[in-house]
């Protein structure tokens, strides 16, 4: 049954022009409560589950697996934001059927919304495929981590003039295809910013400036959870990996001396 109130894709592109998005990745069903309640419109279980979670350095090894075990939690903790499951590493680039097949899994057994893949025009086949089966699509150009071999790195994508064109024509091909959002992470702020003027669908930023129709961090990042992990484009709003260490040691010191548990928690 439809959740009242609940942010669509429609919604969402129809937001254009109107007020910012305002979007976080969740991977657990805790967390994504949290951030519903919170009023963001858009939930995205990025495929940086690998490194935020699973205690891997890319997201190359993350499977499609990881992927439901961790969207279907998300989507338990949500009533009102729109979920996007990311499809990871492979589980897409094969062949058209398979990334059908897989997209299909994230919708049918997550519950997902819709899915979200990376890579510019050469995509557009696989966005009519899925869309063609009742799948809707969210685009992700510019740094897109599942290249981090061929780009050689984590780097700034669009620096250069061509680059930049380049960027350009695949979000133009992908608002063409029928996305209903492109991310737009890695890329220099006037650039996103001319992006956004000139695709009909909602942009969402990371590390793309504040020209974007909206902004995207990873949850850990802005909670100050991913350890000595700050690029410059994260703004930490908490210190929440130093309230847990605070609170584990004063647990056990608790439990060593004998004050834990108390009197009131006996029955
Ligand atoms: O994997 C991820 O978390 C993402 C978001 C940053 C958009 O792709």
């Amino acid at each position: 049954m439809m959740k009242t109130d609940k942010w669509t894709v429609g919604r969402i592109r129809r937001y254009k022009g109107k007020g910012r998005i305002v979007s976080l990745t969740a991977y657990d069903y805790a967390t994504a409560r949290i951030v519903d309640e919170a009023g963001i419109q858009l939930i995205i279980v990025g495929d940086s589950l690998g490194m935020s979670v699973l205690g891997y350095d890319s997201t190359i090894p993350v499977t499609m697996d990881d992927m439901i075990h961790h969207a279907s939690a998300v989507v338990r903790g949500v009533k009102r934001a729109l979920v996007v499951a990311d499809m990871p590493f492979l589980s897409y680039q094969v062949s058209i059927e398979q990334a059908v097949d897989n997209a299909g899994r994230l919708i049918k057994y997550a519950g997902a919304d819709a899915v979200k893949i990376e890579g510019g025009a050469f995509r557009t086949h696989l966005v009519n495929a899925l869309l063609n089966n009742g799948i809707p699509v969210m685009g992700h150009i510019g740094l897109t981590p599942q290249s981090v071999r061929a780009m050689g790195g984590y780097k700034i994508q669009g620096k250069t003039k061509d680059s930049a064109e380049r960027l350009k024509e695949d979000a133009a091909a992908l608002d063409e295809a029928g996305v209903f959002s492109v991310v737009l992470e890695g890329m220099p702020a006037e650039l996103a910013g001319d992006i956004t003027s000139m695709i009909s669908v909602p942009t969402v930023g990371i590390g793309a400036g504040p020209g974007c129709d909206g902004q995207v961090l990873v949850v850990n990042d802005l909670l100050g959870m991913s350890g000595e992990f700050q690029p410059r484009f994260v703004k930490r709003y908490a210190n929440v990996e130093e309230e847990m260490r605070r609170a584990f040691k004063e647990y056990r010191r608790e439990v060593e001396e004998g004050e834990f548990p108390g009197k009131e928690h006996c029955y």
